[in-house]
C-alpha cells in the first residue's frame, strides 16, 4: 500500500472517529441542557416553595423573578410549576406554545362548585371545552349580544345616579365599592337571569361566598394527601355553598322553562342556554357532547364568577386613581363634556369618540390586571422552551402584574398612573401584545373582553361625568390607601369611600 493510501484511509479512521465523538459529545450536553429545569428558589420537603408566596403572592414573585429570571421554577406542595414575569416570555408560552399549555389543572373549588368543571373557565381542554367556548363566544358574547344588552346597563346607571344624586344633595360619604359591586352585579344578572332581585333566597351572599371559596388559597390543591383532612375547612364549606347555590339555579332555571312561552323582546343567557338542552353542541362532530342541566348550571355559574368581581375591581381602581389624580379626572371630564354637553348622561354610542377614556382604561388594565396571575394553566405534555425542559401536567402561572409594571418595557415611571403612555399605543387585547395582558393571552383569553371593557368604560364615564368626587375630609389624594388584597382578583384593601356633588345641568336619562 502505498504511503497516500495509507494516508488517506488513516485521515478517513480519524475523521470518523471525531465525528462519532462529536456526535456523542453533544448529545449529551444537549440532553443536559433539554432536561434542565428553569432556575428557582430552594425548595423545603413536602411544603416545596408554599411558605415564601406571602399574602401578596403576584408581589412575592415579581421580586423572586428579579433574582432567578423571567421564566423560573417553583415546587408548589407536589405541583411543579414555571413563573412568567416578563412579555417575552409571556409571548413564548401563550403564543408559540399556547397549544401545550391551554390546559386548566383541576382545583378543588371549582371541581365542587362548578359541578366537576363542567363549565368553562375551569374546564380542562378538549373538545368539550373547545364547543362550549364557542357557543357562548357566539351566542352570548358576541359583540353584537354585547350591543343588545345595552338597555340592561343603561336602565341600572340610571337607577344607581338618581341615587346617587340624593346621596349628593345631603353630602353623603358614598361607600364608592360597594356601590360598583352592587351595580356590576345587578347588571350581570339581568343579563344572564333576567332580572336581579329574588325574594325566596339571597342570591347575592351566596355568589360573593362562592367567589371567596373559589378564589382561597387551598392546600389540598397543592398537596393532595392533606385533602382527606381538610384542615382549613375548605371543603366542607364548598359542599355547603355549592349546594345552596345549585337550589337557587333550580328554581332559576324552572321559573324560565315555566315562562317558556312567554314572548320575551330580549332573551337571558338562561333562556339561550336552555334552548339548546339535550341537543348537541359538538363542533367537531367527534364526540356526542349533549348539554344536559348540570352543564348550563355549570357554564352560568362561570359565567357569573368570571363577570362580576373583574369588571367591578376594575372600575374600583380606575376611581382610585381618577381621584388620586385630579389632573387626569379633570382632564377627562373636559373630554366627555366637550363630546356630550353638559346635559345629559353619556350612552355607549358616546364611547367610540372618547380617546382619553381608552387611555385611562388601559393604564388601570396595565397597573391593576384584576386577575394578576390570570387563570392557572396546566402543560399538557412535556415540552422544551428556550432550553429549559417542562414536563407533563407542569402549572403555569403568567404574572400579569409584573409584566404590565416592567420598567424594561414601561419605562422608568412604570409603577406611575400616566395614560398618556397610550396615546401612541392603542391597546386591543387581541393576543398580539404582550406588554399588557390584563385579559390573558391565547386559547384561553377572556372571551369576555368586550362585554368587560364596555361595562368598564361606561360606568367610569357615567360616574365622573354626572358627578364631582372628593376623598373624605381626613383623607388626601396623596395619602389614599391604595393597597391591594389577594383573591380570585385582587380588589382593594380597604373600600373606597367618597362624597359626590351632581354636575350635570339637566340630566336627560338617554
Ligand atoms: C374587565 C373585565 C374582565 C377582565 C379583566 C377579565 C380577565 C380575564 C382573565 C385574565 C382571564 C384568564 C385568561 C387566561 O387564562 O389567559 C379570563 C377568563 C375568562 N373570562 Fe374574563 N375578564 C373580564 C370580564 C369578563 C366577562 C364580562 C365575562 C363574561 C360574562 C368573562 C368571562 C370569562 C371566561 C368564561 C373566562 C375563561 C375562559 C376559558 O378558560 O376558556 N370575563 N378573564
Amino acid at each position: 500500500m502505498s504511503f497516500a493510501v495509507t494516508t488517506i484511509i488513516f485521515a478517513f479512521l480519524l475523521f470518523t472517529f471525531m465525528y462519532f465523538l462529536f456526535k456523542l459529545f453533544l448529545h449529551s450536553k444537549q440532553k443536559t441542557i433539554i432536561h434542565e429545569k428553569p432556575p428557582g428558589p430552594p425548595t423545603l420537603p413536602i411544603i416545596g416553595n408554599l411558605h415564601i408566596l406571602g399574602t401578596l403572592p403576584h408581589r412575592t414573585l415579581q421580586s423572586l423573578s428579579k433574582k432567578y429570571g423571567p421564566i423560573m421554577s417553583l415546587q408548589l406542595g407536589q405541583v411543579p410549576a414555571i413563573v412568567i414575569s416578563s412579555s417575552k416570555a409571556a409571548e413564548s408560552f401563550l403564543k408559540t406554545h399556547d397549544i401545550v399549555f391551554a390546559s386548566r389543572p383541576k382545583i378543588q373549588g371549582s371541581e365542587l362548585m362548578s359541578y366537576g368543571s363542567k363549565g368553562m373557565a375551569f374546564c380542562e381542554y378538549g373538545p368539550y371545552w373547545r364547543s362550549v367556548r364557542k357557543f357562548c363566544t357566539l351566542k352570548l358574547l358576541s359583540a353584537s349580544k354585547v350591543e343588545m344588552s345595552g338597555p340592561i346597563r343603561k336602565e341600572e346607571l340610571s337607577i344607581l345616579v338618581n341615587t346617587l344624586k340624593k346621596a349628593a344633595l345631603v353630602g353623603e360619604v358614598v361607600n364608592v365599592s360597594e356601590v360598583v359591586e352592587n351595580l356590576i352585579e345587578d347588571i350581570v344578572y339581568k343579563l344572564m337571569f333576567g332580572r336581579s332581585k329574588y325574594e325566596q333566597f339571597d342570591l347575592k351572599s351566596l355568589v360573593q361566598e362562592g367567589l371567596a371559596l373559589i378564589g382561597a388559597f387551598n392546600l389540598a390543591d397543592y398537596v393532595p394527601w392533606l385533602g382527606i383532612f381538610d384542615l382549613q375547612g375548605l371543603t366542607k364549606s364548598c359542599k355547603k355553598v355549592s349546594k345552596a347555590l345549585d337550589e337557587v339555579l333550580e328554581v332559576i332555571l324552572t321559573e324560565h322553562e315555566q315562562a317558556a312561552n312567554v314572548n320575551k323582546t330580549q332573551k337571558d343567557f338562561v333562556d339561550i342556554l336552555l334552548s339548546i338542552m339535550h341537543q348537541t353542541i359538538d363542533i367537531e362532530g367527534e364526540q356526542n357532547l349533549v348539554i344536559d342541566r348540570t352543564n348550563i348550571k355549570a357554564i352560568l355559574l362561570d359565567m357569573i364568577v368570571a363577570a362580576i368581581d373583574t369588571s367591578a375591581t376594575s372600575i374600583e381602581w380606575a376611581l382610585s386613581e381618577l381621584l388620586r389624580h385630579p389632573r387626569v379626572m379633570k382632564k377627562l371630564q373636559d373630554e366627555i363634556q366637550n363630546e356630550v354637553g353638559n346635559k345629559r348622561m353619556v350612552n355607549e354610542k358616546d364611547l367610540k369618540k372618547l380617546n382619553y377614556l381608552d387611555m385611562v382604561v388601559d393604564e388601570t388594565l396595565r397597573l391593576y390586571p384584576v386577575a394578576p396571575l390570570l387563570v392557572p394553566r396546566e402543560s399538557r405534555e412535556s415540552t422544551t422552551i428556550d432550553g429549559y425542559f417542562i414536563k407533563e401536567k407542569t402549572r403555569l402561572i403568567v404574572n400579569a402584574w409584573a409584566i404590565g409594571r416592567d420598567p424594561n418595557v414601561w419605562s422608568e415611571n412604570a409603577k406611575e398612573f400616566y395614560p398618556e403612555r397610550f396615546v401612541e399605543k392603542k391597546m386591543n387585547y387581541l393576543g398580539q401584545e404582550f406588554e399588557s395582558i390584563p385579559f390573558g393571552s391565547g386559547r384561553r383569553r377572556c372571551p369576555g373582553i368586550q362585554l368587560g371593557l364596555i361595562t368598564v368604560k361606561l360606568v367610569i364615564a357615567q360616574f365622573i361625568h354626572c358627578f364631582n368626587w372628593e376623598l373624605p375630609h381626613n383623607i388626601s389624594p396623596s395619602n389614599l390607601n391604595m393597597e391591594e388584597k389577594f383573591g380570585l382578583t385582587i380588589p382593594r384593601a380597604q373600600h373606597l369611600h367618597a362624597i359626590p356633588s351632581y354636575r350635570l345641568n339637566d340630566a336627560k336619562l338617554e
